[in-house]
């Protein structure tokens, strides 16, 4: 996975919220993750919830979550300590330009500093969301089987990436 210098991660509130609020992804990829205003207001109300943003030379570029209590990934708790991801997005200015693929190297050595003691990390993708899917699985991400059903647009994959 490329190691990006110029990419940082930090909790969402350490970045002045009127940038953040400035970040979206295309129309057409909205139903995969939502609009930014709402994921924020929702990570508030969500106990385990880490909302974390992405930021390229000091500027927010993206967003996730990471969740401390993973069942809420696909409705089931998991055999190994596990963490699990959310509502990942790169802003659509920055897409295609390989910003995704570092901002996922910059997420797990953040999560080895922070959560050493989880040994996996646990997300959803729409089954439609072929970007999302390829991204994943070249970050090292493997398909867990069976399809998870309960997402807002439709089925989706399961996905699992052990941590080092
Ligand atoms: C998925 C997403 C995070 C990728 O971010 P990105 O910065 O554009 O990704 P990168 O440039 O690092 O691309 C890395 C790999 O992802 C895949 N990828 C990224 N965009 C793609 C696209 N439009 N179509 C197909 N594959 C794509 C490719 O495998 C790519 O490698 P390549 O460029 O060598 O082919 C971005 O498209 C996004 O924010 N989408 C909307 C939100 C979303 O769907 N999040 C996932 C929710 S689970």
């Amino acid at each position: 996975m490329p190691d990006c210098p110029a990419i940082r991660v930090v909790p969402a509130g350490a970045v002045s919220r009127p940038e953040l609020l400035r970040l979206d992804v295309r129309a057409a990829q909205r139903p995969y993750v939502g609009i930014i205003a709402d994921l924020l207001a929702d990570a508030e109300q969500c106990p385990g919830c880490e909302p974390m943003a992405i930021l390229l030379d000091g500027a927010p570029i993206g967003f996730y979550r990471i969740e401390t209590r993973p069942g809420s990934i696909a409705g089931r708790d998991f055999a190994e300590p596990t963490l699990g991801l959310r509502a990942f997005f790169i802003d659509h200015r920055w897409q295609r330009r390989g910003l995704g693929a570092g901002a996922l190297a910059a997420l797990l050595a953040d999560l080895a500093r922070r959560h050493p003691a989880a040994r996996q990390l646990a997300l959803t993708v729409n089954i439609r969301n072929t970007a999302g899917v390829a991204l994943y699985r070249r970050a090292g991400f493997a398909d867990a089987g069976a399809l998870y059903h309960d997402g807002p647009a439709g089925p989706q994959h399961l996905m699992l990436r052990a941590l080092p």
